[in-house]
């Protein structure tokens, strides 16, 4: 439609069907007439649910078409409805969830899961995801790291843009695109003490300097939609925050799109204490410039008093209706109501080879090498014994794969049966994946516990490790222990599979654990008793395929960790790019006794972020500069030259790390600033270059102005966050 016809639609309507425009129905409403049980807890009238302009988490071809077609019969000017759901890693071809894909940094991979995830969802009707999920993220006692690519802004960043240009396309009205909802803005990851939902306290140079640059990339690669987030910022909500959503978001970052609010977050205003009643909810979440109000029923039940008794004027309400139907416009609705909803192309695309074999390469390369000693892996296959609760359960999706069938996924077991070299190889589940009095609690209710029993399932496995030349242990937390309000305070594995270990390691020293979950986990024990480990994470529906073919060396594990394995929950947060403080403590600790430091434990993490091995060695160059000084107006470019130092070709993922030694306010110790991958055939050697610019040295100064100062710089190139080959350059000060 153009324009000036939309502009006139938007004139046509009341001020009823306007704020209906407004309003995004949860899915359960499903028979959008009539006012069920939900509905009429709601206080909606039919009225309501004919003049709504969403709906949440409804989902297939056939079902959309129906009532896309029922809904527009009855509304007054036949405005469509738009379909919004939460693909997060796939649709029903589950790829990795979110971090293991950023431990791929592989941008152009993540980009084509996201058109992967695009193209199925689009056949089944949804016009919008509600991703990327662009939260930084640095305590993983918080359930939605899983949801992240991680603790690196710059990471963050790269993956975010990828994926919006993998949903999006160059342009919505190409087949199999939707559009893409960033979420959650802002700094929601920094929930307090890693408990979802709880108050993010954040200076602004942090929020600027660290959570926003993720956010404005999905913004700068043309995201249709930003999802106000749940948590306080300056003690303000996201979705009552005026100077987030209009100050920053629009006029800084320059978005032009729609504002959605997360599940009923405005009623949560009241909670928060910033609305007395739900009137006020409703003026100050318009006025903060939240367009859409997702399944809370207070813009639908309080705007139009508002706009009568002259306390919100109807221009506010005009230009939220407006980003919402230049929405449906963009994406054609009003021509093309169905968009691509058509039960043909789900039959041909859902779970289509090709699209498993992109989700079980994106596995494969998310899978980061932790430890390999004694050349444990690769396996041949036939010497080894599988074993743990991990061997045989098919939950390798996210907990965000709602809309994906386990019965789809291919478990390790199964992928073991299709190989010929594994096919026969024992297998047992050795403990249940849950401590027995500790129920894993689903996201719609308690997961049932294994039926195995606890002895009987112990005494088996020990004895086939005894049997064994390797046995490969495949541990970690359920699924549901990740994921939207499933926060934790112990980040241990659970205890059966600790004995489990302890056993098996009794009966046999080559040990391999593969580590499933859905967040960085405590596995001290795992790096003392095993001498290998790979961490697969949940991999999603080809997960055990991708598993068994990284074992067996068909595949070479290049991942590299998105997001560090703390040493201990006691760390937590904990990231790399930290500040150096005034005692920085590095080391003895009688020597430095008044450093920063614990008494108990180290302050680096057990597993760097950027960490992770190959089944080959690289080998690194010292780092070499173009030239030692730059102006503002030059660049340098620092180089090394890597080279294959094992037997059998990899990947390397070479780092650029930046530090600036003294500004105007404190600098992290180092910050990433590239990273290239290069392939590598045994003995061969590459030089890796980056051009180093003034605008990647710049920062928030004092008067929070984001430029670069004269001064020295640290250069570090390697193979992750711990490098130290490092080299010095001088951005040279011209005003003298
Ligand atoms: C949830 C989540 C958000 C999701 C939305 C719709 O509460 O916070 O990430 O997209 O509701 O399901």
């Amino acid at each position: 439609m153009k324009e000036t016809e939309l502009r006139q639609l938007l004139n046509d309507l009341t001020l009823d069907e306007k704020i209906g425009q407004l309003v995004q129905l949860p899915g359960y409403f499903q028979n959008a007439g009539a006012v069920t049980g939900p509905a009429a807890d709601m206080g909606l009238t039919e009225e309501d649910l004919r003049l709504a302009g969403s709906y949440l988490s409804i989902i297939g071809a056939e079902k959309i078409r129906k009532l896309q077609t029922e809904f527009m019969a009855r509304h007054p000017h036949h405005i469509p409805l738009l379909f919004m759901a939460d693909i997060i890693n796939g649709y029903r071809t589950v790829f990795p969830i979110p971090l293991a894909q950023g431990c791929t940094f592989d941008p152009e991979l993540v980009k084509q899961g996201a058109a992967i995830a695009a193209r199925e969802a689009a056949a089944a009707g949804i016009h919008v995801t509600f991703s990327p999920m662009a939260d930084l993220v640095w305590d993983a006692r918080w359930g939605r790291v899983m949801e992240s690519t991680g603790e690196d802004p710059y990471l963050n960043a790269q993956m975010a843009a990828a994926m919006v240009r993998g949903y999006q396309g160059d342009s919505l009205e190409e087949k199999g695109r939707i559009a893409a909802c960033l979420k959650h803005f802002a700094g929601y990851g920094a929930a307090e003490g890693g408990r979802d939902y709880n108050t993010a306290e954040l200076s602004v140079r942090t929020l600027r300097e660290d959570h926003l640059p993720a956010y404005q990339a999905a913004v700068d690669a043309g995201c249709e939609v930003v999802m106000a987030s749940f948590n306080t910022l300056d003690r303000i909500p996201s979705a009552a925050n005026e100077w987030l959503l209009k100050e920053v978001l629009r006029k800084e970052m320059g978005f032009k799109g729609m504002v959605i609010s997360d599940w009923n977050a405005l009623e949560e205003l009241l909670a928060h204490g910033i609305a007395a009643d739900q009137k006020e909810a409703a003026f100050i979440a318009l006025r903060a410039g939240v367009d859409m109000d997702m399944t809370s029923p207070i813009y639908i039940r309080n705007l139009k008093k508002l706009v009568e008794e002259g306390k919100v004027p109807e221009q506010w309400i005009n230009e939220s209706a407006w980003r919402v139907l230049r929405l449906k416009n963009r994406l054609g609705l009003f021509e093309r109501p169905f968009r691509d909803a058509d039960e043909g192309e789900e039959k041909a695309v859902l779970l289509s080879d090709g699209h498993r074999q992109a989700a079980r390469e994106c596995a494969e390369k998310s899978f980061v090498l932790l430890k390999n000693e004694d050349q444990m892996l690769p396996i041949r296959g036939d010497e080894a014994a599988f074993i743990g609760p991990y061997v045989d359960h098919p939950y390798l999706n996210g907990a965000w794969s709602i809309f994906a069938d386990d019965q789809d996924t291919v478990t390790v077991r199964a992928a073991l049966a299709r190989h010929p070299r594994t096919r026969n190889v024992p297998t047992a589940p050795g403990c249940p994946i849950s401590d027995p009095d500790q129920p894993v609690l689903g996201f719609q209710q308690p997961v049932a516990p294994d039926s195995c029993d606890p002895e009987e399932a112990l005494k088996e496995a020990v004895d086939l490790a005894k049997k064994a030349d390797k046995v490969v242990l495949c541990l970690g937390e359920h699924r549901e222990c990740t994921g939207e309000a499933a926060s934790r305070g112990d980040i241990t594995l659970p205890k059966c599979q600790l004995r489990l270990l302890d056993e098996i390691a009794r009966a046999n020293k080559n040990i391999a654990v593969v580590l499933f979950g859905g967040r960085p986990l405590d596995i001290r024990p795992l790096k003392e008793k095993a001498k290998a480990i790979l961490a697969a994470w949940l991999p999603g529906s080809e997960g055990g395929n991708a598993v068994v073919r990284t074992l067996l060396g068909e595949s070479d594990p290049s991942g590299r960790l998105s997001m560090c394995f703390p040493w201990c929950v006691g760390q937590l947060p904990v990231h790399y790019n930290h500040l150096n403080t005034g005692r920085p403590f590095r080391g003895d600790y009688h020597a430095a006794r008044f450093g920063s430091k614990y008494q108990d434990i180290p302050n680096e993490p057990l597993y760097p972020f950027g960490f992770g091995l190959s089944y080959t060695g690289f080998a690194y160059s010292s780092v070499k500069l173009s030239a030692d000084s730059m102006t503002k107006k030059q660049r340098i470019t620092a180089s090394v030259t890597v080279t294959n130092t094992g037997s059998r070709e990899g990947t390397e993922t070479v780092q650029l790390y930046l530090h600036d030694l003294a500004a105007s306010v404190a600098r992290p110790v180092r910050q990433l600033k590239g990273f290239r991958k290069v392939k590598l055939e045994p003995g061969e050697s590459r030089e890796v270059a980056f051009v180093i610019s003034e605008d990647m040295l710049r920062l928030y100064d004092l008067s929070m102005r984001f430029v670069s100062e004269p001064g020295e710089f640290e250069v570090f190139i390697g193979p992750d966050s711990a490098t130290d080959n490092r080299a010095r350059f001088t951005l040279l000060d011209e005003a003298r």
